[in-house]
């Protein structure tokens, strides 16, 4: 056992957190030599390409001994323009061959950054009122202040909402727990509706952009929209004159079965924040890619981006993802990910039999299930049993990560848990994780049931 620690500040106070001595593939080892299968692909679904590949240090290393760091003030660098290039070759929809990348550092700076270019751009069109950025509930957008701002996760919002200007909601599509107590498809897509409401009760002259994630991650624990959803989204932000973001952090660069989560709906954003599958961990990289003309816009007038970060771009991380990109692509992980996922969701429906499942859900490599106390009514643990973290230890006891989520229920209570395994996760791995599940469901039937 590790040694307790008196100086780091970790995430917990109450969990003793093992040391990580290697990974490789889809596994880690600790200091005792435990395994453990990483279930969610880093804490949220950052490693898909998997641990030690070896390309992605080697990259990184031969950049280093060229050089690790430029004043970006002055200087640009090749890989940030290969990056660029790369980015664009295989953007989605109307955006390939017809985007530009501004590089950051974190996702949470990524949609941030989003939000900026989509009010500086309707600043330097003269529409100067436009500054609201709408969102939605059940969605999270990062935690610094104004990603929280625009984040509808109550649980990690209230204590900070009194040091930002809220920005408006509308309600998630989530059919399992509508907000509307509608059935899809007889609901004619009204969760996408409300936003046209939202829009013109905030004035569509103030209103900037709508935000959303095309598979809600740790907020709904894998809440795909449904079939129509974005399509209708799309003309309502064209008919008001608001951009449209996808928040794509987790779900860019192939997790759910396709290079981008909004190529589902086929409908093309104008502006998508990526990260984590941009480095998959080897280095904290993110981006913000948008249509030619919006950065056309700022270009003409002269407007340089008001954004940045000392580590912007940095040379090293231009040089990871450019070989986590290509890794991805050399190695199909977004068809891996196309048809192990689907047969792991098919595998997780087996958890309905256990009496906690309420729903099992997900898209390609992006799968989560929800606990409740009573299936019929569906009603919710008390959010103070922590039920997901209770259940994301007994897996963890077996060798499994799988990460706990909760805020189903408005923003607190609803414990879900999202699984995202790596890219590269075989079906035989798949039946591993299942083996694992299913005695820890076990095991907290027992626990909940005493
Ligand atoms: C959808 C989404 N957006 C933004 C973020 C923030 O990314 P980061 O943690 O890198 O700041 C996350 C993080 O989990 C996320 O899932």
């Amino acid at each position: 056992m590790s040694k307790p620690n008196e100086t780091a500040v970790q995430r917990r106070w109450d969990w003793h957190y093992p040391l990580v001595a290697r990974a490789e593939g889809i596994y880690l080892w600790d200091t005792e030599g435990k395994r453990y299968i990483d279930g969610s692909g880093g804490s949220s679904v950052a490693t898909s390409v998997g641990h030690g590949v070896k390309e992605i240090p080697e990259a990184m290393a031969r950049q280093a001994q060229d050089y690790s760091f430029y004043p970006a003030h002055a200087f640009s660098n090749p890989k940030l323009l290969e990056l660029a290039d790369l980015i664009a070759s295989i953007a989605p929809g109307t955006l390939r061959h017809n985007c530009k990348t501004w590089m950051t550092v974190t996702g949470s700076e990524a949609t941030d950054d989003a939000a900026r270019l989509a009010r500086q751009y309707w600043v330097v069109k003269g529409k100067t009122q436009k500054h609201i950025i709408i969102g939605r509930w059940q969605a999270f957008h990062g935690d610094n202040i104004f990603a929280v701002s625009m984040s509808g996760l109550s649980s990690r919002r209230r204590i900070y909402t009194s040091m930002f200007r809220d920005m408006p909601k509308v309600a998630p599509c989530f059919c399992y727990r509508c907000y509307f107590e509608k059935t899809y498809p007889e609901c004619n897509l009204l969760c996408a509706r409300v936003l046209e409401d939202a829009i013109c009760q905030a004035g569509p002259e103030n209103v900037a952009a709508f935000i959303a994630e095309p598979v809600v991650g740790s907020a709904l624990a894998a809440g795909p929209a449904v079939d129509g959803y974005f399509q209708v989204i799309r003309q309502i932000c064209d008919k008001y004159d608001v951009l449209f973001i996808a928040d794509e952090v987790m779900t860019a660069l192939g997790r759910t079965g396709k290079m981008w989560g909004i190529e589902h709906w086929g409908v093309t954003p104008d502006i998508i924040a990526l990260s984590k599958s941009l480095t998959c961990g080897y280095y904290p990289v993110a981006a913000v890619v948008a249509r030619n003309d919006i950065w056309e816009t700022l270009r003409a007038a002269n407007a340089h981006f008001r954004a940045g970060h000392t580590l912007n771009a940095s040379v090293i991380g231009m040089a990871a993802a450019i070989e986590t990109i290509k890794y991805i692509l050399k190695h199909n992980l977004v068809e891996n990910a196309r048809v192990v996922g689907a047969y792991f969701l098919e595998q997780l429906q087996s958890l309905r039999a256990y009496r906690p499942i309420g729903d099992v859900r997900g898209k390609g490599m992006m799968v989560g299930f929800e606990f409740v106390a009573d299936k019929v009514t569906k009603a919710p643990f008390p959010p103070e049993k922590e039920i997901s973290r209770l259940f994301s230890e007994l897996t963890f006891e077996r060798g499994l990560i799988t990460y706990p989520c909760a805020g189903t229920v408005r923003g607190v209570a609803g414990d879900t848990i999202l699984m995202a395994p790596p890219l590269i996760t075989t079906k035989e791995q798949i039946d591993e994780i299942m083996v694992i599940l299913h005695d820890s469901m076990r095991a907290f039937e027992q626990i909940a049931s005493g």
